[in-house]
């Protein structure tokens, strides 16, 4: 653990974030920018983070940088978050493999231009046996049509209605192996999921900061994990008794 992050009673560092990497836009209408240089700016922002993640020991960092409502958005700038996506993996990937950062992705690749989706499978398939630490990239994800496609899955091979578990949904979501994230982050205020893990993020803690994503860096993570490490978690249960000598 970095000596920066204060160790508590309540909790260790989350080894799952979840992040909401919101408000690239404003970030840029404040400074007389084009929307595409937020996202730019925050593309840098995430370097720091996934820095930041190793150095802390988190084990897995996920980010939602494109839902599948995000399609509704003007033309250029749905084209250049897909040439982000594109330049992440061609100026990002050797560096990041170096690291032992192994990739993945949830949400569907379909829609993606054929290349991309390669650039993506062949960066996927390059890191597999990383394990420092693993970024799920959310790209065309969204929770809802997540659950639709496990439940497709399940009622393809004829699954009878009394062996469906929590367990075996959680079993066909993109997810599937990676343990559901302690921690949610959202920056720039918005207080909601926005179709984000809503299945994963049942018992998450939610950590919603005014802060803009693009300024959202190693300091203000280290806050939020401060914050997760002293909140108490019951999981719907009650208060835990202290523990007995
Ligand atoms: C939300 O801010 C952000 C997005 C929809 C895109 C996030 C994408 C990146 C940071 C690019 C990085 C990643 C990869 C790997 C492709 P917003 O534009 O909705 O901000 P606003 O609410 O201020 O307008």
């Amino acid at each position: 653990m970095s000596p920066s992050t204060r160790k508590t009673k309540e909790h260790p560092v989350p080894q799952h974030i979840a992040v909401i990497m919101d408000g690239n836009g404003r970030w840029a209408k404040k400074r007389g920018l084009p929307r595409l240089a937020g996202h730019q700016a925050g593309t840098e922002n995430l370097r720091r983070i996934i820095r930041a993640c190793v150095e802390l020991g988190v084990r897995y960092l996920t980010i939602y940088a494109f839902s599948t409502e995000n399609w509704g958005r003007p033309r250029e700038e749905v084209d250049g978050l897909l040439k982000i996506l594109e330049s992440v993996i061609e100026r990002e990937l050797n560096e990041l493999h170096k690291e032992g950062v192994q990739l993945r992705h949830i949400g569907r690749l379909e829609r993606l231009p054929e290349n991309l989706r390669r650039k993506v499978t062949d960066a996927i398939e390059l890191t597999r046996n990383n394990d420092r630490l693993t970024v799920i990239v959310a790209f065309n994800y969204g929770g809802k049509d997540e659950i639709v496609h496990a439940v497709e899955q399940i009622i393809r091979v004829g699954t009878k209605p009394e062996d469906i578990t929590e367990d075996l949904i959680s079993q066909h979501l993109f997810t599937v192996g990676i343990p559901d994230p302690e921690l949610v982050i959202r920056t720039s205020g918005e207080m909601r999921l926005s179709n984000f893990l809503v299945w994963q993020a049942a018992y998450s803690e939610l950590y919603i900061t005014p802060v803009l994503w693009p300024d959202f860096g190693r300091e203000e993570l280290i806050k939020a994990v401060n914050a997760y490490q002293l909140r108490n978690r019951r999981f719907g249960l009650l208060e835990e008794e202290p523990p007995k000598d």
